[in-house]
């Protein structure tokens, strides 16, 4: 019996060819292909965004907070539903998380929460300045931007997107702008099992001028000038400033390349995972058994919720000896030993997160996935409820 992975990259010989065109050009680390990949991807995302492509999403977030000056002293409010990057990124720089929990009807975090939070913060906490918001478009499912940045204009906060999961993908209403272009600067992921990859890699996009120009500096080690400028510039090529103690965090152009070629297809992709997550749709609606995801947004993840949890971890281990890889997004952050005992939580804090942990179980969705694959992995869940 074959395994059905639960993802699997779509890369073909035109990811092949501009991995073996970086190979043979004789420069291999950030140089044109990787301003050509920040160039095409303003492109799809419209005039005005300033993109600057890194080694990950997480070292994206590192730089957003950083250049948003955020520091020891202040507190940063963000889902406990998300992957670890979201929040580690905070405490790189001294400050600290303030978990806010998701909306009862989504896997997103819960504005209402969100406003609760940082009321209950503000004078309370002699000791911490909120400063900055960080939202998850969880799996693709777009935040309502126009909500969060009332909140955050409410408390004078700044916005940041972890659009890892969400591109591309429109905001509300329907024709929105892209997720990842609605706060002061949005961070998209190219890890392996994104919706577009480069193996390794992210992209950062924001529209002010300056937060862009310590991004860029920042990421290549505080230095003034990137290494292709040197290159290419007629100013004296050995010639830089180190302007502060920056990070490492560039993309090479063997990824960059491969970036490109992803971006091209990156709306084939998402019209074939979009294919796949109907006919998920279609087979679970009316099952009593399970609730199906929001029928939205960049289908990135397919979490189904199992309306009896206590079989959750047997249906996993019932996929697994039926060849069918799942996951489980996310065990929330809250009940992660370093987060728990840093702030003393409890699971019960976040009800809503600590439940759908329970019940979630990620299904695979990835372009390239055969109908008979679809078919099996809606058999086989169908058996094994
Ligand atoms: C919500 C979220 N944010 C950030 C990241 C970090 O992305 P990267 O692996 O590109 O650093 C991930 C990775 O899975 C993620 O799921």
């Amino acid at each position: 019996m074959d395994t059905i992975p639960f993802h699997h990259p779509f890369i073909g010989p035109e990811e092949e060819e501009a991995v073996i065109r970086v190979l043979r050009s004789g420069w291999l680390t950030t140089g044109k292909e990787a301003l050509a990949f920040e160039e095409e991807f303003g492109n799809f995302l419209g005039q005005g965004f300033f993109c600057l492509a890194v080694n990950s999403a997480t070292s994206g977030l590192h730089l957003a907070l950083e250049a948003l000056r955020i520091g020891p002293g202040d507190a940063v409010f963000l889902p406990t539903y998300t992957f670890t990057a979201t929040a580690e990124v905070v405490r790189y720089l001294g400050a600290e998380i303030v978990f806010v929990d998701i909306a009862p009807d989504s896997y997103n975090m819960d504005n209402l929460a969100l406003e609760r939070a940082i009321h209950g913060f503000t004078g309370t906490n002699v000791k911490l300045k909120p400063k900055a918001i960080i939202v998850v478009h969880f799996g693709g499912l777009p935040c309502d931007m126009t909500a969060i940045n009332r909140t955050a204009q409410n408390y004078d906060l700044a916005v940041v997107e972890d659009a890892a999961h969400a591109f591309p993908v429109r905001t509300l209403p329907p024709s929105g702008p892209w997720a990842g272009t609605c706060s002061d600067t949005g961070v998209f992921s190219f890890y392996a099992t994104k919706t577009i990859t480069t193996g390794e890699g992210g992209m950062v996009v924001t529209e002010q001028e300056d937060l862009a120009r310590r991004i860029s500096i920042m990421r290549s080690h505080g230095i003034d000038r990137s290494v292709w400028n040197r290159y290419t510039d007629n100013a004296a090529s050995w010639y830089y400033e180190v302007t502060a103690p920056g990070y490492k965090y560039n993309l090479p152009d063997l990824l960059a390349a491969v970036g490109r070629v992803q971006l091209g297809r990156a709306m084939e992709l998402l019209a074939m995972r979009k294919k796949i997550a109907e006919r998920y749709d279609q087979a679970f609606v009316n099952n009593s058994s399970l609730i199906i995801p929001p029928r939205e947004g960049a289908r990135h993840l397919y979490t189904i919720r199992l309306r009896k949890p206590e079989g959750r971890d047997s249906f996993i281990e019932s996929l697994r000896s039926q060849g069918i890889g799942c996951s489980v997004h996310f065990i929330p952050l809250h009940l992660m030993p370093y987060y728990r005992e840093r702030y003393g939580l409890k699971p019960e804090d976040y009800p809503e997160s600590a439940k759908r942990y329970l019940e979630t179980v990620s299904l695979p969705i990835w372009p390239g996935m055969s109908e008979a694959q679809v078919d099996r992995v809606i058999e086989s869940v169908k058996r094994s409820l």
